[in-house]
């Protein structure tokens, strides 16, 4: 791959260190830093801002242009074009399905929603009242003691069917999770439903009577599963591929994505935007502005959560779509009047035009307007991150494959040590 190379000047060095660039079919080339180490040196790159982890073809981001892509396609025509099931072949198998294909694999999906039995036992050890994300932690990762035994990583037919447990499964766990915080019983998935439809029927069907899912509401639950489902190396992708190096359960390992997600800083924003508008309250001028303020203070923690983003130094292009279909959805519904959107809206407007935000290029991302439709849905604010966990696994998961398929080494970083150098134990005499 190395058609040019990169030469590293060191004081001290005789001669200088050739390095090897790489270049993809997009985006910047790379320069193989790996020998580097034989030279008694490591690459320092806290936060991996300037760091390929990995070779990939599944997804790729244009930061400056704020361009999506999933197996080269854009993320606004898939949008309007595709759905989640059909999205997922595509990323798993780098191809749009053909008819046959599409209906094995929608198939395959439906018939493997249903968990072990045992996997209900798991949610008594929890407080009703845990967050539902630390619910999910526990049960997605319990899913690797079920499975255990009848997987090779190796063949990739164990791969596939692992593969498809984890989509198929994780739309059920997660109905579990709410149903067991709100104290109703759990619902049995649907094998005549799609993939979005059967996720809202175990959420808010019961088994007193019968429940027929909005069709709206379950083509904005597609949309936002879509939207959500892959994103290049983010953070928890890239514990899902740091896991899987190891040879751990791809089980295990979208565990640890999941607690990866979690936090406000990454699939936790949705929820942190919905508290922050609940936080500013006021939609006057005057009340918004000082938030604005207050994002812009060093001095207060306070972020606009739902904006920027470590890639994207414009617009994130799932935000735009996202917006489009908060509008879509809150109108039909007949909630195009709440004032949590009022506010959102307003938010954007005062921010891109206020100098911190546009030197800084930060803008709306995925996170600033999903969790105003997931509300109109009817869901808590508190299964937001696991909606996202549930889209993102087919990511997860694609990532996961790839990186077995293609064979890989055991992660391991090294650092820039700073504690005590040797010294010794204190002598007792
Ligand atoms: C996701 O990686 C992915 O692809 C993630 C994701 C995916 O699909 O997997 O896209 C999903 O995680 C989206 C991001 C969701 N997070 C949030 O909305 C939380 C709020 N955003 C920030 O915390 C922040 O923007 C990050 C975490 C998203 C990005 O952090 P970076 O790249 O480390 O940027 P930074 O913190 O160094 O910020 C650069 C500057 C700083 O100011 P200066 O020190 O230069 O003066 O911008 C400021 C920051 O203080 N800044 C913000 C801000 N985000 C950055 N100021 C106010 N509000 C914000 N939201």
């Amino acid at each position: 791959m190395a058609d040019r190379k990169a030469q590293l000047t060191i004081e001290g060095l005789d001669a200088p260190i050739d390095l090897p660039i790489y270049s993809g079919t997009a985006g910047p080339e790379v320069i193989d830093v790996r020998d580097l180490v034989k030279s008694g040196y490591f690459t320092y790159d806290p936060g991996f801002v300037s760091t390929a982890s990995c070779e990939s073809g599944i997804t790729f981001i244009d930061g400056a242009n704020g361009i999506l892509l999933h197996r080269g396609y854009p993320i606004d025509q898939l949008a309007d074009h595709s759905n989640f099931t059909e999205m997922a072949y595509l990323l798993l198998e780098g191809e749009l399905p053909n008819d046959e294909q599409y209906e094995d694999f929608n198939s395959r999906i439906r018939n493997h929603t249903m968990v072990h039995e045992q996997i209900a036992n798991f949610f008594k050890g929890f407080r009703r009242d845990a967050h539902p994300m630390a619910v999910m932690c526990g049960v997605a990762g319990a899913l690797s003691a079920f499975y255990h035994d009848s997987l090779d990583i190796t063949k990739e037919y164990d791969r596939e069917v692992s593969a498809i447990r984890l989509i198929a499964k994780m739309p059920t766990l997660a109905a579990m999770c709410y149903k067991y915080n709100i104290g109703q019983p759990f619902m049995y998935p649907r094998n005549d439903l799609d993939y979005a439809e059967n996720f809202l029927y175990m959420m808010f069907g019961n088994p007193c009577e019968e429940f027929k899912v909005n069709p709206v509401m379950a083509k904005a639950m597609d949309r936002i599963f879509m939207l959500h489902a892959d994103h290049e190396q983010n953070a928890s992708t890239s514990t899902v591929r740091l896991a899987g190096s190891t040879g751990a359960n791809p089980f295990a390992c979208v565990s640890a994505g999941i607690a990866a997600l979690w936090g406000p800083a990454h699939g936790g924003a949705n929820e942190a935007v919905l508290n922050m508008l609940a936080e500013i309250g006021d939609e006057s001028e005057e009340n918004i502005q000082r938030y604005v303020d207050r994002a812009k203070d060093k001095n207060d923690p306070f972020r606009l959560m739902g904006f920027g983003h470590r890639v994207y130094r414009n617009f994130d292009p799932r935000a735009k779509v996202m917006k489009e279909t908060c509008d879509e959805v809150l109108s039909e519904l007949g909630m195009g009047d709440d004032p949590r959107l009022k506010i959102a809206k307003r938010l954007e407007e005062i921010a891109l035009e206020d100098d911190y935000f546009i030197e800084r290029k930060l803008y709306p991302n995925v996170d600033f307007y999903s969790g105003i439709i997931l509300k109109a849905l009817g869901v808590p604010t508190n299964m937001f991150t696991v909606i996202f966990a549930v889209a993102r696994t087919i990511g997860w998961v694609s990532h996961w494959n790839e990186m077995i398929a293609n064979g890989v080494r055991i992660g391991r970083p090294r650092q820039l040590y700073t504690g005590y150098t040797q010294r010794d134990y204190p002598s007792q005499g």
